[in-house]
């Protein structure tokens, strides 16, 4: 066999290596395996943001390379979602992952990623069903797939995710357990605007008057987070908290807002062990996730830090 051959060399930002084919990146990333360098590996689908380079500072204080990849996943998105609108904003994410010190960024190609006859699929089962995946089918089946194919292809010893996506976060660290993958997966915390709503690529899509009003979707959070410290441990009584918020703001329409173990993600009645609170809010036709990680400051304590 040939040695894999990049046709093309970089024009996107200079001392960034951008890799287009699997093969060129299987190579690159054997090789920095074979000098002994800890890879550290951020998977994106572009439009970066703070909350995505957060993900990046934090792998390059660990890994040297930090390997970034950019794929707009159409497995992972509906019928009726927005993959042919998603923000594609290649030429600036570039050269923020130069800035950033990433030194190389993978761009597959959706027809290598998946060429004709794709057929095999991982899916984590109960969790993928549940919550996001109750209104979005089959989304996590297409979000493990290729976070599963692309930590084949780079290997990394830790990839880095975001809490803002808790229950991707979760499924993704189940797949890693059960699969026995190598690569060590490491959640950062949730980079927020100055208002409190939490950074995400389809903010983009907020009309001016959606984005003042998305805010609530935090101020609720918090509404529950500060029940939380007055000693409330009752999830129905958090959630009214949460219910009450957004009830005073007319363009929010809630999908869901529940509260869960943090490890099963299965609801709970009573806060006592770490969870997370959930929130998944329509603002017009833009739906917004985001949520609030609760844990006993010590083991067995009444008392919850609140990561929000
Ligand atoms: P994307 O939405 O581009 O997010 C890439 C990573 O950035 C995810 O781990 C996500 O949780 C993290 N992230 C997004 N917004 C964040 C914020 N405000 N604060 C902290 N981290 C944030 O999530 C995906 O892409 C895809 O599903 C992917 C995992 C790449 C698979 O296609």
């Amino acid at each position: 066999m040939s040695a894999p051959r990049e046709p093309r060399p970089s024009t996107l930002a200079q001392s960034l290596d951008t890799i287009r084919t699997i093969a060129w990146m299987k190579e690159t990333a054997r090789q920095a395996r074979a000098e002994s360098r800890v890879i550290g590996f951020v998977p994106t689908m572009g439009a970066l943001h703070a909350g995505h380079l957060s993900l990046v500072e934090r792998a390059r204080r660990d890994c040297d390379p930090v390997i970034a990849s950019i794929f707009v996943n159409p497995k992972q998105f509906g019928p009726k979602e927005d993959f042919a609108k998603y923000p594609r904003t290649l030429e600036k994410d570039a050269a923020k992952l130069a800035a950033a010190g990433v030194g190389a960024l993978f761009l597959p190609e959706a027809a290598e990623m998946y060429p004709a006859g794709f057929a095999t699929y991982v899916n984590v089962e109960g969790l993928s069903e549940r919550l996001e995946g109750r209104t979005r089918p089959g989304h996590f089946c297409g979000v493990t797939t290729v976070v599963l194919k692309l930590l084949e292809i780079v290997q990394p010893t830790f990839a880095y995710f975001g809490r803002k996506d808790a229950q991707q976060a979760r499924l993704i660290t189940i797949m890693a357990r059960d699969l026995n993958l190598d690569t060590q997966i490491v959640l950062g915390p949730i980079v927020r605007e100055g208002d409190g709503l939490a950074m995400s690529s389809r903010n983009a899509y907020l009309s001016a008057e959606e984005r003042r009003a998305a805010a609530v979707v935090q101020r609720a959070l918090a509404a529950a987070g500060d029940e939380v410290r007055a000693g409330v441990r009752d999830v129905l009584r958090l959630q009214e908290a949460m219910q009450r918020v957004l009830a005073a703001e007319p363009l929010a329409r809630v999908d869901y807002a529940e509260i869960v173990d943090a490890a099963t993600f299965e609801p709970v009645l009573r806060v006592a062990r770490p969870a997370y609170v959930l929130l998944a809010a329509y603002l017009g036709r833009t739906r917004l996730i985001d949520n609030m990680f609760i844990e006993p400051v010590a083991e067995g304590a009444d008392e919850f830090a609140i990561q929000l």
